[in-house]
């Protein structure tokens, strides 16, 4: 069938980009970014958030002042105290936790290592030895499981996920039992974008007697969360994605507050003793959420996402998550009309409830394309073995923006399928439009 563009549909799609851009309550929030006056068509945010136009100055004046002014007093003063502080902002905008439960530290793979085996040290049934995990969750999550699994001498269970979609509370049930220690799942999936019922896997983890810990990465800032409400154990995730926090920034750790009185974590950094600065013999955990920190906090990293939270405590996350879901909407909608006759396979739920913030599509030549795309500025990600990821930021991210991508999509398969040139789009659709058609398939 083929994929070249009808006018009419195209128009009637093009025109329902600009009304639901000029229906969108958030539409303002875009200005805030860096580069987004460009035709530009950025689908990664899930990857890689874009800068705050803030975050150029807070870093500017950071140096200058902060680390340039005030030097190693900035430590007394000031940055001891941030990965506390952001830590709290962090859970009341968007985690749905309480105070002294969240800190800013690390990358996510050695948060989640701390998390995991904190977890286990806090099980004390010597008949619980298995840790439950899915088949599909992100390989640093895996790998992280099967590592300590090898250094504690536990026994793996597998739930067997559906990579179009994900874990479903049944499987959970059926996986967890008396012999369950700990289960370890995202709450968002990095590949299908399929949205975990976390209350429901939660309360049965814990029907079953065991501890949950969440991966959040893909769900901090694009859906609503609250842990607290959910009585969830532990959690992790990323600030680079939906927060802004940009490459490397560091990651999050929530511990339920009824577990943080015994939390015995496994990497005895100074910076988590107790009173640090006394550089006493022997470890002693600081007390509440502080002893989870091990070493030197990464002040730099932490600074852009501030600017996110601040933003997301004013507009609200149930707003963000309403364009989310408008979004990955109409990132549906063009995939009907364009991309489903071209073959392209969804590997995204359809019901809105069962989804986060991206969209990910399946074609042999996503592989090859994405790199035409990339050059073209069109900018999703690809994942093995042959998916592209629609990645979709509520803050940053246009309704146009996202039909100048998923037509520069539709016109590189167009192009394949005829072996020329796909004709060009509806009139006044931006300059990057007209571009993404003319370009040859590689
Ligand atoms: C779901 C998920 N978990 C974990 C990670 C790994 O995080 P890090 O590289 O910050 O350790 C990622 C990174 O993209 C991710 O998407």
């Amino acid at each position: 069938m083929s994929v070249s563009a009808n006018t009419e549909t195209t128009d009637i799609l093009w025109q329902r980009a600009l009304d639901l851009d000029a229906a969108d309550p958030l539409a303002g929030y875009r200005d805030h970014f860096v580069g987004t006056d460009t035709d530009l068509s950025y689908l990664d945010g899930n990857s890689l958030g874009r800068p705050l136009k803030r975050t150029v100055t807070d870093i500017g004046s950071f140096i200058q002042d902060s680390w340039g002014g005030r030097l190693i007093r900035g430590w007394d003063e000031e940055w001891l105290e941030l990965p506390q502080k952001i830590g709290d902002q962090l859970g009341r905008a968007v985690l749905g936790a309480a105070p002294g439960q969240t800190i800013i530290a690390d990358s996510t793979t050695v948060v989640l290592y701390k998390l995991i085996r904190a977890a286990l040290a806090a099980v004390t049934d010597p008949a619980r030895t298995e840790i439950v995990l899915d088949t599909d969750n992100f390989p640093t999550d895996r790998y992280l499981v099967e590592g300590i699994a090898r250094e504690e001498g536990l026994t793996l269970r597998w739930i067997d996920a559906d990579p179009a979609s994900g874990v479903t509370v049944e499987q959970v049930r059926d996986a967890t039992g008396p012999a369950t220690a700990v289960v370890v799942l995202s709450q968002i999936a990095y590949r299908s974008g399929f949205l975990a019922d976390l209350p429901a896997i939660t309360a049965a983890v814990h029907d079953a007697g065991a501890l949950v810990v969440w991966d959040l990465c893909h769900s901090a800032g694009s859906v609503e969360i609250a842990l607290d409400d959910a009585d969830v154990d532990f959690a992790a995730g990323c600030t680079y994605k939906y927060l802004n926090g940009g490459p490397g920034s560091p990651a999050f750790a929530y511990v339920n507050a009824r577990h943080l009185a015994g939390l015995q974590q496994p990497i005895w950094g100074w910076m988590g003793r107790k009173d640090a600065f006394e550089m006493g013999p022997g470890y002693e955990a600081a007390p509440g959420i502080r002893g989870f920190l091990s070493g030197t906090p990464a002040i730099f990293g932490m600074l852009a996402m501030r600017g996110t939270l601040d933003l997301i405590e004013e507009a609200g996350m149930a707003s963000l998550r309403g364009k989310s879901r408008l979004l990955t909407a109409y990132a549906l909608e063009l995939y009907d009309a364009w991309l489903a006759p071209a073959g392209v396979q969804l590997s995204t739920p359809r019901d809105a409830e069962l989804r986060g913030s991206h969209v990910t599509i399946d074609h042999p030549a996503f592989r090859e394309m994405t790199a035409t795309l990339w050059d073209q500025d069109v900018i999703p990600d690809f994942r093995a073995p042959q998916g592209i990821r629609i990645g979709l930021s509520p803050l940053s991210t246009s309704f146009a923006e996202l039909y100048r991508g998923v037509e520069a999509i539709r016109a590189l398969l167009a192009g394949q399928e005829s072996g020329s040139a796909s004709p060009a789009g509806p009139a006044g659709a931006p300059g990057g439009f007209d571009k993404t058609t003319d370009v040859p398939l590689n």
